[in-house]
This record gives C-alpha cells, structure tokens and sequence, in this order.
C-alpha cells in the first residue's frame, strides 16, 4: 500500500497574498510621502516614489502573477489619501480606480479584502492633529462609510485598520515613523483614538453593508523573557499586555487597557469584530534594565533559531499554531491570517518558512480552529517603511527589480502556487521544494530518513 499523505484545508478556504496601498501603488501624496522628505528617516534616504507602480496601472499584471499562483483571494489597501485628499471632499475618480482593481480581481477569481487604513494617512487629517485629535474616529469614520457605499458591490470582506499597536508605538512612542513623537501618553492617546475609529467604523460598515465580514488586522508579537532574572518576566508581560492583550481585549470588556496607563472605557468596542486577523512574524526576548531611565524595557534577538536582518527578531513560522490557538480560546472569532512573511532577499529561508505555515494553520484547523485564509506578505517586493528599498529585507514571492519595474519568480513563488492548487502541502511537494523539511513533516515519506525504534528508546 503506498501512503499518499496530505495535509490539507477545509474546502473553500482563501489563499492569497497581501499588500497595502502605500507600499505598492506610487505616486502617494500622504503623510508618509511627506515624512520621506526628511533626513535619516528612511534606509539611504529613500523615498517610495513610484514603487511598483501600481498606480499607473501595473496592478493588473501583478494580478496575474497572483491568479498564477492559483490564489483565490487577495488582500490589498485602499488609500484614505487619495479617496479623501481634501477633507470631505471624495474623489471619484480615485474611487473608480480602486473598482477596477476589485472588478480586476474578481475576474481574475479572486475574492477582495480590502484594508481601510494601512499606517497611512491624508496630509489634511496629520495637519490638524492625526490620530491624536479627539474627532479622529468620526473623520475616519465618515471615509470607511464612503468607501464601502461605493464598493461595496465588490467587496463585503473589511479590514479597518492594520496593526494600530505597531503604528501607536512606531509612530507615538518609539518615533522611529511619522509623526516621530517618543511619548507613551501619545502613543495611549493614539491607540485608543483607533480603537474607537474601528469600533465606529464597525458599527457604520454593518449598517450600510449588513452581510459584510468586518475585522482588523492584529500584529502578533512572540514575546518570551530573557532567562533568568525575573524582573525580565515583568518586562515580557508588560510587552505582551501592550503589543498583543490590550487592543484585542476591549473586545470583550469595552475597556482600553495599557500598561502604565489608566484604563479607557471604549463600550462600542464590545463585540465590535466578526473576524480577527493575526499577522505574525517574530519572536523577541523582553529585557528590563532599571539603569535606562524611561526606556527600560527592550527586546532583543532570541538565540538558537533563524534571525532576520538588523533587529529582525527569531523566525519560527511553527509557533503560528500556537498564536492562533491563543487568540482563537481567548477571543472565540474566526481567523484569517491576514499577513505572515520573511524579509529574505536570496528565498532561502522563505520555502521552509511558507511549508512551516502551512502546517501550523492545517494543525490548528485540526482542532477546529475556524482558520478561514492565508494572505502571504507579500505578492513582490515592495517599499518597506522605514527600511525602503533595503533588498535585505525584501518579502516578495516576485522579486522586483526598481529601476526597470521588472518582476521575477522566487522558487517560493512556484512553491506556493502548488500549495494552493493543492489546497495544502503534501509529502510529495515538501519532497520537491522543502527536502530538508521532509523528516519533520512527513517523516514516514519515502526518502525521509528513517530512526528505528530501539534508537528511540
Ligand atoms: C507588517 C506591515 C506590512 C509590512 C510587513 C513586513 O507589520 O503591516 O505593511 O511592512 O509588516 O514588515
């Protein structure tokens, strides 16, 4: 008898790849352009410039590319920016490009989810005050409601907001992205102004869009404690709280709570969520040094597992089991992996990474953790914040080329176009892509080495 072992999804589940609005389309005049403009902020003072094009209408190649890899799903952004470029003035036309994206996809048998805010926003709204300003919820708010009356025959999967914890505390409190403030009551402010916008934003999309799926997309942070002093175990729940607890909380409670500060009564915000989305893409140790007044926790890179460039932390696509079936028990929504990728410009650590994935969403659909997609990040390389074009860290299944805006395959490209033609991995494809990955995912397969039983035991 020969085995022909397979580990595959639930019929209809979504295979896609994700991108956002400012990061692929060009030609942006937001916040972000303008913070590009300054010195020191961005790797070799890059600007993101004309970036893949997809603007001036190259989307619809990279579309292909995508229905290539047999993808039946595809997560891109629209910007606030150009659908609102002067406050509350829409433009229609920017509105009609964003329909022939989505009327793109779906003839391309692709089913849209669509993110409202991906870190970006209109120079208008960072002027008088950007997610600091009290009324920051209902401008953003009066924009989602805009967008989905005019998309939303197209699209009825939404996302309000991507990682509103990484831009809270990259913008607000660490400083590293604009508007470059390093103040926690800032970064507090921030946070729960979003978490208000996407509570509001819910409520309004329900309204106008009843059968829409509404959720945010939700940047897992793996977070241990430096072994052994336990002041770092302080420092690891206090990051834990901040980076993955809170926000998701209020879900449950309607109450806003980060560490250090007062809690927030948010009550739209309970029940306010039909899917989760869990990016996940690091592990970090949490450190606590008492000697580094006002910045005494830190992270830093865990030993023994791969890590990526400059502080990149450890890679262990494994532990997304784990992350899921943390937030499936403690918030009981369905899941879609909204992003998972590595910054790998060579595609050596991304095959293994892609199969390892794979495996852990089969795992948790295994225990009936209603996991219902995968958006890899992402489609091609593309303009990464504060590190730009660096090719270090480059996350495409398509290499882009910025000079000639040409595109090449990485194996990890034809690798997941096998994955979803599959619908999941089997012996057979870790065999031909991920040989090394065969012993520990399908160790009975032919050609896995073999450990008889009395070396076992
Ligand atoms: C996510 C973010 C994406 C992309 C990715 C890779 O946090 O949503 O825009 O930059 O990380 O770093």
């Amino acid at each position: 008898m020969s085995v022909k072992a397979s580990m595959q999804m639930t019929e209809g589940f979504l295979w896609g790849c994700a991108t956002a609005a400012h990061q692929v389309e060009g030609d942006s005049v937001d916040d972000w352009s303008l913070w590009e403009e300054g010195v020191g902020r961005i790797y070799q003072d890059q600007r993101s410039g004309a970036a893949c094009e997809w603007w001036r209408g190259r989307f619809a190649e990279d579309f292909d590319r995508a229905a290539t890899m047999r993808n039946n799903a595809q997560r891109i952004s629209v910007a606030w920016s150009r659908i609102e470029p002067t406050e509350g003035q829409f433009d229609e036309a920017a509105l009609g490009r964003y329909r022939e994206m989505l009327l793109a996809l779906h003839e391309r048998g692709m089913k849209p989810m669509v993110t409202l805010h991906h870190f970006t926003n209109p120079i208008w709204f960072a002027d008088r005050g950007g997610w600091q300003a009290d009324d920051a919820p209902s401008l953003f708010v009066r924009y989602a409601r805009r967008v989905v009356e005019s998309l939303g025959d197209l699209c009825a999967l939404w996302c309000t907001i991507n990682e509103p914890m990484v831009l809270a505390t990259q913008g607000y409190l660490f400083g590293y992205w604009t508007p470059g403030i390093k103040r926690l009551k800032a970064a507090a402010q921030v946070a729960a102004n979003l978490l208000r916008a996407h509570a509001a934003a819910y409520h309004a999309i329900k309204a106008v869009q009843p059968n829409s799926q509404v959720g945010y997309a939700h940047h897992h942070l793996g977070i241990q404690p430096k072994a052994p002093a336990f002041w770092n175990r302080f420092a690891a729940q206090a990051a834990d709280q901040l980076m993955n607890n809170a926000f998701n909380d209020a879900f449950l409670t309607g109450v806003f709570k980060l560490p250090f500060s007062q809690p927030v009564t948010v009550a739209s915000a309970k029940g306010a969520l039909d899917w989760l989305g869990v990016q996940y893409y690091q592990e970090r140790l949490a450190t606590f040094n008492p000697l580094k007044l006002g910045n005494a926790i830190g992270t830093q890179k865990p030993p023994g597992v791969p890590v990526g460039p400059d502080d990149w932390g450890g890679i262990v696509p494994e532990n997304l089991f784990k992350v899921i079936e943390r937030l499936y028990k403690r918030y009981g929504k369905p899941i879609y992996v909204t992003e998972s990728g590595v910054p790998d410009p060579d595609d050596t650590l991304r095959p293994r990474y892609l199969a390892e994935s794979v495996r852990a969403i089969w795992r948790a659909l295994g225990f009936n953790y209603p996991v219902q997609g995968y958006f890899f990040w992402s489609l091609l390389d593309n303009f990464e914040w504060a590190e730009g074009y660096d090719p270090r860290f480059s996350f495409g299944l398509f290499r882009t080329n910025f000079e000639t805006q040409a595109r090449t395959q990485r194996m990890s490209a034809v690798l997941y176009r096998e994955i979803c033609a599959h619908n999941g991995i089997s012996a057979e494809i870790i065999a031909q892509y991920v040989p090394d990955l065969l012993p520990k995912l399908f160790p009975g397969a032919p050609g896995a080495p073999q450990v008889r039983l009395k070396e076992r035991f």
